[in-house]
């Protein structure tokens, strides 16, 4: 049985699979604003570093899976989003690099969602300052930018990581499976507020989901679950999964994957 870190994992999709874990016996550390093993804000930098440390010490240095699903949605402060939504992970992602390379067989899987291809003139500048690593100026361009569009940008950063490192020494070369998993509407507290708001409300209910319906975090924990423990997942790489009801293939059929050519 293996150590799994999940952040998020109070609530939602990371409590869902949590308990998917935990009922196949597997050790889960969770990383929450509360009830969880390791209780932080990470929306706080200095409070994130030692919720990594935290983690890496109470596994013994050997992780064999990591869930980053912690994260907030709108309506939300937007500069705050930045923190939570991008740099909390990333501090996860990068922070436990070594001791997932340490259990030789590790799966990661980073929640992105399917407001990265439908979600339009989502600030580029934004995406690049994530990715950059630099938190003040994403804060800054988040408060410019507002709340919807950060949420979208701090999930296309995300998946942007994942394709960028995944394939590399450091991941794939070490026995690390790098992967995102991209969820459309899934019925949470999160979704919930959203659904509350007066601004977002009609919007959630406008957004087209050819199936129908909103997903239950149960459904998405299903899928991470054989993301990290099934067993074809090994050859999972660099994938950006999406579990969104066929709402990225109504609205951009064509955009990916999509022709190139060499000259
Ligand atoms: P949720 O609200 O049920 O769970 C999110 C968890 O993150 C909560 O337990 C919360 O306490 C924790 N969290 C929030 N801020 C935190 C902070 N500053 N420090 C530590 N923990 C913090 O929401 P849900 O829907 O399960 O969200 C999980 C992930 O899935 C999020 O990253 C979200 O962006 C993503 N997602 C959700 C979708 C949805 O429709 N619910 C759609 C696409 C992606």
């Amino acid at each position: 049985m293996g150590t799994y870190v999940i952040t998020g994992s109070a609530s939602g999709i990371g409590g869902a699979t949590r308990a998917r874990l935990e009922n196949a016996g597997h050790r889960v550390l969770g990383v929450d604003l509360r009830d969880a093993e390791i209780v932080a804000d990470l929306a706080d930098p200095e409070a994130r570093r030692a919720a990594v440390d935290a983690a890496v010490e109470q596994s013994g240095g050997t992780v064999d899976g990591l869930v980053t699903a912690a994260g907030v949605g709108p309506p939300f402060d937007a500069a705050r989003m930045a923190s939570i939504n991008y740099f909390g992970s990333e501090a996860f992602l990068t922070g436990l690099r070594p001791a997932l390379a340490a259990s030789g067989s590790a799966q990661v899987v980073a929640v992105s969602s399917n407001s990265t291809t439908t979600v339009p003139d989502l600030p580029s500048e934004l995406v690049d300052a994530f990715l950059a690593g630099d938190e003040s100026r994403s804060r800054d361009l988040a408060a410019t930018h507002g709340d919807s569009l950060t949420y979208a940008a701090s999930k296309t950063a995300i998946a942007r990581y994942v394709r960028r490192n995944a394939p590399g020494a450091d991941w794939a070369g070490s026995g690390v499976r790098l992967n995102a998993i991209a969820p459309g509407a899934t019925l949470t507290p999160l979704l919930q507020s959203g659904l509350d708001s007066e601004e977002f409300g009609p919007l959630i209910r406008a957004f087209p989901v050819p199936t129908g319906g909103f997903a239950t975090p149960e459904q998405l924990a299903f899928w991470i679950d054989m993301m990290l423990t099934g067993e074809g997942a090994s050859f999972l790489c660099g994938t950006i999964f999406f579990v969104d009801g066929g709402t990225d293939a109504m609205v951009r059929p064509d955009a990916w994957p999509a022709t190139f050519s060499l000259t």
